[in-house]
């Protein structure tokens, strides 16, 4: 902590504390408390323990999605109760996110059967106010409270972003959760807008921000409701939840280990390396390990069989790129050699595209390998293999549309208003 000095209180609230910091005006200091709460702060114990789950619970949390590529106000712990994060003005607002029906929108839905499966998953927005027991609200009633944050008027555009948002952190916490035999039930979580007037997600994200049933089994829970079922609460309760808590804080430990998802692009002759090169830079952007291999299947088709047994031979996870100009023997090779994904992508020049492409997707019967020009579509094609065991790469992939999502609207925005102000300047 020697580096950040904290300056004043900023905000106090029933979890934790919010300081400035003194060296840097768009940091603050989120610092946890030995406190547990429910019913909007009627039920209230002193934890102690709990700020230090917490602040690691949220820490490898906020990790993950930076992992994945989203932008958090994450940015780095400080001590065992502690965080740095960007200074933000927070939109008051709790994003729910719902996979199964359960609790408050059982008693708002009534005829509605618990563990009812929303597909996609529900989305539902509750206006912060403990007073008034955070009532639910619209889409309508958040546009029409026009919160103005950082310079930032939250309207259509910001709503929509949150929204979306707030559905991808669902789902890579669920995939994430899934790898460990957990089910996600349902989730919340807070915007801020930093100051740059930049929309993030914000606040903490903890045992108590979720529902988690291991197995998927309800009476295994491992998350807050422990706590909020509680009618008298003893010593011993509150060693069960804190006991829950800490598992929880270690079980992520394994939802943010390094995976080693393995493409290797093996080209026909070094010259096509920049044309795999351009491969390797979008698969790595992907969360993706990469090797770059030269073998002919035409003139060293041995060479290419003793290649392709390192790989099986490894036991790993691996998706081969195959990459060859003129007449591709490499990819269908490659292919008929192999239960491995083979995908072709091939340097094609622009002056002979149709001819070239014809020798790699008019192969042999017997033969599954795919093909793609673009060198980003290769990496994607192999990343969405790798996907479905790999959650980190699932989550980039997820990522990668909510990005696509953002920027298409953002560049709308900047067309739109740029029309607005040149009618003003033409016409006033
Ligand atoms: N990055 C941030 N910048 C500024 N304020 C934040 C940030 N993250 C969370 N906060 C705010 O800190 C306050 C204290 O948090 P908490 O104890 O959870 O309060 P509450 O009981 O109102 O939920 C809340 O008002 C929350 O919105
Ligand atoms: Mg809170």
């Amino acid at each position: 902590m020697t580096e950040y000095k904290c300056g004043k209180l900023i905000i106090e609230g029933k979890t934790k504390k919010v300081f400035e910091l003194s060296d840097d005006p768009t940091l603050c200091l989120l610092q946890s408390k030995d406190r547990i709460t429910a019913g909007d702060g009627v039920k209230s114990h002193e934890l102690e323990g709990k700020a230090a789950i917490s602040t690691a619970t949220t820490a490898k949390v906020f990790q993950l999605l930076n992992e994945a590529g989203l932008k958090t106000a994450f940015v780095k712990v400080v001590s065992d109760t502690a965080f740095i994060a960007r200074k933000c003005q927070m939109v008051p607002i709790e994003w729910v996110t719902r996979r199964l029906a359960t609790g408050s929108f059982l008693r708002r839905h009534s005829g509605v059967p618990e563990g009812y499966r929303f597909n996609p998953p529900l989305q539902e927005t509750f206006f912060k106010d403990d007073e008034n027991h955070d009532p639910q609200w619209s889409e309508e009633q958040i546009i029409s409270a026009g919160f103005k944050l950082n310079g930032i008027t939250i309207g259509k555009d910001e709503y929509d972003i949150m929204k979306y948002t707030t559905l991808v952190v669902f789902e890579i916490l669920e995939r994430a959760w899934a790898t460990r035999n957990c089910a996600l039930i349902d989730m919340k979580i807070e915007f801020g807008l930093d100051t740059n007037g930049e929309i993030m997600v914000a606040d903490i994200i903890d045992s108590d921000s979720w529902r988690l049933w291991p197995s998927g089994d309800k009476r295994l829970m491992k998350d807050k409701q422990v706590y909020r079922n509680l009618s008298t609460v003893t010593q011993e309760d509150l060693d069960v939840v804190k006991h829950n808590f800490k598992w929880v804080a270690d079980q992520l430990d394994y939802l943010i280990l390094p995976h080693s998802s393995l493409v290797v692009i093996l080209m026909g002759s070094p010259s096509d390396s920049e044309h795999c090169k351009t491969i390797a830079k979008y698969a790595k952007s992907l969360g993706l390990n990469v090797q770059l291999r030269v073998s002919s299947a035409h003139k060293g088709t041995q060479e290419t069989l003793r290649i392709l047994a390192e790989y099986e031979g490894s036991c790993e996870k691996v998706v081969l790129i195959a990459v060859a100009g003129r007449s591709n023997g490499l990819g269908p090779v490659l292919s008929g050699n192999t239960p491995l994904p083979v995908i072709n992508c091939p340097p094609c020049k622009p002056e002979n595209i149709s001819q070239d492409l014809w020798s790699s997707i008019n192969v042999p019967s017997g033969i599954g390998c795919t093909t793609v020009i673009y060198p980003e579509s290769a990496a994607l094609a192999a990343a969405q293999i790798h996907a479905m065991h790999d959650h980190l790469v699932w989550a980039r992939l997820r990522v990668k549309q909510l990005t696509n999502f953002i920027g298409l609207k953002q560049a709308d925005m900047k067309f739109r208003n740029a029309v607005i102000n040149s009618f003003w300047t033409t016409f006033c």
